[in-house]
């Protein structure tokens, strides 16, 4: 397996992580995941614009120019042949003795990788995925697509042994979203999800959503908090985000969101993303 180290291709297998990487030792780096389909990237300037934005609420220099970032996305492709997969991307603070307050003139890490992802879509996509619902212990600065994943990653883990595709956080009494996607009910015909801010983040899939899908079929989205209880008299839910794309929720704890099965506005704006894709 391939990847990139600064840009340079590398060996996956080749030791390349050094013992004092900030992101290795603090999880002080940011990172992206981006999807390739038909051998191209799907919204890879949107993902690049949130990487630059999540490097400076960390204050890590931003030392790669979007069309460097874009040359590197495609010579992975290239050269690993994949045309249906999904490329990682990280960047730490870089290398320094281990010491808490960020150090100077430390230059940033950039590593990426690709690997294979199904083209065609899942069971859990064509008919539905179950949901769980837990406490969201996750940190308050969600907004930044940082490497420290503990919270989503105890979450995800209570998802798998529950038998569940993904665990839905709740904070303070509101669904927040995902361990790794957005959350999105529909009650009235009208699609809710919680407000941009601090506590979520600001997936590409929900941008787009917003912004493109749901007014192309004139499908109005409120960006409003909910609590559980109204969760309970949602006719749909689905989660998003670029491995779930579009992901029906139909159960959640073990009791159906409406009526049990994929939703008609849920299956309306999954086919939209589906269909912009090329
Ligand atoms: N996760 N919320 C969280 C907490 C996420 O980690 C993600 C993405 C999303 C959806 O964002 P987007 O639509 O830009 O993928 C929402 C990635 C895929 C991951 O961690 O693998």
């Amino acid at each position: 397996p391939i990847g990139l180290l600064n840009g340079r291709l590398i060996d996956l297998n080749d030791n390349i992580v050094p013992m004092e990487d900030r992101g290795h030792q603090f999880g002080d780096g940011v990172y992206e995941v981006t999807r390739v389909y038909n051998g191209r990237c799907f919204a890879l300037k949107m993902h690049v614009d949130r990487l630059y934005r999540s490097l400076r609420e960390l204050t890590i220099p931003a030392v790669y120019t979007y069309e460097e970032l874009a040359e590197f996305h495609e010579l992975l492709i290239k050269e690993s042949g994949i045309m249906e997969g999904a490329i990682y991307l990280q960047i730490t603070r870089g290398v320094s003795p281990r010491a808490h307050g960020f150090p100077e003139n430390v230059v940033p890490c950039l590593t990426m990788s690709i690997r294979p992802a199904a083209a065609a879509p899942d069971k859990n996509k064509l008919e539905g995925a179950k949901g769980l619902l837990i406490p969201d212990e996750r940190w308050l600065r969600c907004d930044i697509k940082s490497l420290n994943l503990l919270g989503n990653v105890m979450g995800k883990q209570k998802a798998n042994e529950a038998g569940c595709f993904e665990a839905i956080q709740v904070r303070d009494g509101f669904v927040t979203e995902g361990t790794s996607s957005n959350f999105f009910v529909i009650k009235d015909g009208v699609a809710w999800t919680y407000p941009r801010c601090n506590l979520i983040l600001t997936g590409v899939t929900r941008t787009l959503i917003m912004e493109k899908i749901a007014p192309e079929l004139g499908v109005l989205v409120v960006e409003k908090k909910f609590d559980e209880a109204f969760l309970k008299t949602a006719e749909e839910a689905f989660v998003s985000g670029t491995n779930s794309e579009i992901t029906p929720i139909i159960t959640i704890n073990g009791k159906p969101v409406g009526n049990g099965s994929v939703g008609p506005i849920t299956r309306k704006i999954q086919e939209a993303y589906w269909g912009m894709i090329d």
